[in-house]
C-alpha cells in the first residue's frame, strides 16, 4: 500500500510532466492533488508534444487510471478543451479519468476576479497566470465556493447565480470588461460536457485502490517554492504545492507515502514576480532562455532564468521529504564553459548563511557560488557510463551537497532522452 509522490522543488516547470510520463507504466493510478489550469505539464514521446493544464500525465498510458482529486480548482471550460485537444489520439479518456466532486469549480467571474486583484496590486502584481486560482481557492476557504459534486445538484444554476451575484457585486468597483450572458453560456455547455465523465469520491476510490495493493504516484503542480505556506509569500500560488498537500488533496492518510521524487532543473527559472535570488539579468540568463526554450506552456511568458540555488533546494528537500531528487535538463548547461553553483545566501548584515530567510521580499540576497568546470559537448544519445566526467562531478557535488541520491538526469525533453541512475523503487 504505497503513494508516490512526484513534486517540483523550485518555483515550477521542472518537466514533471515528462517524469510522470516515464513512471507511469510502473503505479496503476497517477492523481493530481492541488492547482489547476495555471499548471501546463509538458509531454513529448514518438515526435509528439502535448501540454496538459489539468489532467493527469498518465493519460497517455492505456493501464493507468487518472484521478483528478479534491485539492484540484476545475475549470469546466478548459477541461473541455483540454479533452477535445486529446481525441486525436484515441485515448480511451471517459474510462481512465476520474474526478473527485469535492474538486473546486473556477467559474469564469473568477479569471475576472483574478485580472482585477492584480490590476489592483498595481506594481507588485503576483504575476498571476490569471486562470481564477487564487478566487477560486478564496471561495473554497470562504466555505462559498462550487465543487464538481454540485453540478450533480438539480439547483445547480441556482448556486452559480449565488455565488456569481457576489463576484458581480465586486466587479463593480473594477474596470473590467466582460458578457456575463456570453460567459455563462459557455460555462454551461462546458459543465454538461463535464457530467459525462465518473464524477467520483476519490478519496474512496484511491484508499480502495491501495487496499487491493495498487499503487498510486501523485502528481504535484507548481513547484515548493511556490508553496502558499513555505514559498516566497505573497509571490506564489494558492495551494500547499509540498508532500503533505498530496494527503489533503488527495485524503490519503500520511502512513502511505513511500517515495518522494523531488524535481530540480540543472538551473532555475521562475515565472511571474517575487525573489529570486540567482537571477541571470545578462547574456548569460537569455542565452539559458534560449537553449532551455524557457517560456511558459500556459501563458507563453518568457521565464526568468538563473543558476542553480542549492539553499533554497534544501529547503524543499527539507519540508517535502525527498528520497529521491531527479535532474531535468542537463543538457541546456551544455553551452557554458563554466557553471556556477550557489551554496550560500550573503544578507544585507553581513550573515552567510544556508537557510531561506524569513525576509525574502525585502531582503537583498547575494548568492555565494562556488564555480565549476563545464562539459561543453553535446549529451544526445548518451547512456550513463558515457557521461562527460564534467556532468558526473557536477552531479556527486549536488548529491553530497543536499544528502540525497539524484537516480534520475534527463538529457532532452523526450521520453527516450532519460537515464536512470539507480533501480527504480518496485
Ligand atoms: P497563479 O497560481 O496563476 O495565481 O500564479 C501565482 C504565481 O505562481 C505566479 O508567479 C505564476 O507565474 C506562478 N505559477 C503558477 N502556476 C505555475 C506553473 O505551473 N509553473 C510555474 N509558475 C507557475
Amino acid at each position: 500500500m504505497k503513494l508516490d509522490v512526484l513534486l517540483g522543488l523550485q518555483w515550477g516547470d521542472e518537466g514533471k510532466g515528462k517524469i510522470v510520463d516515464v513512471l507511469a507504466p510502473g503505479y496503476d493510478v497517477v492523481a493530481r492533488f492541488q492547482g489547476g489550469p495555471n499548471a501546463g505539464h509538458t509531454l513529448e514521446f514518438d515526435g509528439i508534444k502535448h501540454v496538459l493544464h489539468q489532467i493527469p500525465s498518465g493519460i497517455f498510458r492505456a493501464k493507468t487510471k487518472n484521478v483528478i482529486g479534491n485539492g484540484v480548482v476545475l475549470d469546466p471550460i478548459v477541461f473541455k478543451s483540454e479533452i477535445e485537444k486529446l481525441q486525436k489520439y484515441n485515448l480511451d479518456v471517459k474510462s481512465n479519468l476520474y474526478i473527485s466532486k469535492k474538486a473546486t469549480l473556477i467559474i469564469p467571474t473568477h479569471r475576472l476576479l483574478d485580472q482585477a486583484q492584480e490590476k489592483a496590486k498595481g506594481v507588485n502584481k503576483i504575476g498571476s497566470t490569471l486562470k481564477g486560482i487564487g478566487p477560486s481557492y478564496q471561495d473554497k476557504i470562504g466555505r462559498q465556493g462550487l465543487r464538481v459534486g454540485d453540478v450533480l445538484a438539480e439547483n445547480f444554476k441556482m448556486k452559480l447565480h449565488k455565488l456569481v451575484d457576489l463576484h458581480l457585486e465586486i466587479l463593480k468597483h473594477h474596470d473590467i470588461v466582460f458578457n456575463w450572458t456570453e460567459l455563462e453560456s459557455q460555462f454551461l455547455e462546458a459543465v454538461a460536457f463535464l457530467k459525462q465523465f465518473k464524477l467520483i469520491d476519490s478519496e474512496y476510490f484511491l484508499n480502495h485502490e491501495l487496499k487491493a495493493g495498487a499503487s498510486i504516484l501523485a502528481e504535484g503542480a507548481q513547484g515548493s517554492l511556490l508553496d502558499i505556506d513555505f514559498g516566497s509569500y505573497p509571490f506564489v500560488t494558492s495551494s500547499n504545492t509540498v508532500t503533505a498537500g498530496a494527503c489533503t488533496g488527495l485524503g490519503v492518510a500520511p502512513c502511505h507515502i513511500g517515495e518522494v521524487f523531488g524535481i530540480f532543473k540543472a538551473y532555475s527559472t521562475r515565472v511571474g514576480s517575487g525573489p529570486f535570488p540567482t537571477e541571470l539579468l545578462n547574456e548569460e540568463g537569455e542565452a539559458m532562455r534560449k537553449e532551455g526554450k524557457e517560456f511558459g506552456s500556459t501563458t507563453g511568458r518568457p521565464r526568468r532564468c538563473g543558476w542553480i540555488d542549492l539553499p533554497s533546494l534544501k529547503y524543499s528537500i527539507m519540508i517535502n521529504g525527498v528520497t529521491q531528487l531527479l535532474m531535468m535538463k542537463a543538457d541546456v548547461l551544455s553551452i557554458f564553459p563554466a557553471i556556477k553553483i550557489c551554496t550560500q545566501y550573503k544578507l544585507s548584515n553581513g550573515t552567510v548563511t544556508d537557510q531561506v530567510p524569513y525576509e525574502q521580499i525585502n531582503e537583498n540576497i547575494t548568492p555565494i557560488y562556488v564555480e565549476v568546470k563545464g562539459w561543453s559537448c553535446s549529451l544526445k544519445g548518451l547512456v550513463e557510463a558515457e557521461l562527460p566526467k564534467e556532468l558526473q562531478n557536477y552531479v556527486e557535488f549536488l548529491e553530497r551537497s543536499l544528502e540525497v541520491p539524484i537516480s534520475l538526469i534527463s538529457t532532452g525533453p523526450d521520453r527516450s532522452e532519460t537515464i536512470h541512475r539507480l533501480k527504480q523503487p518496485a
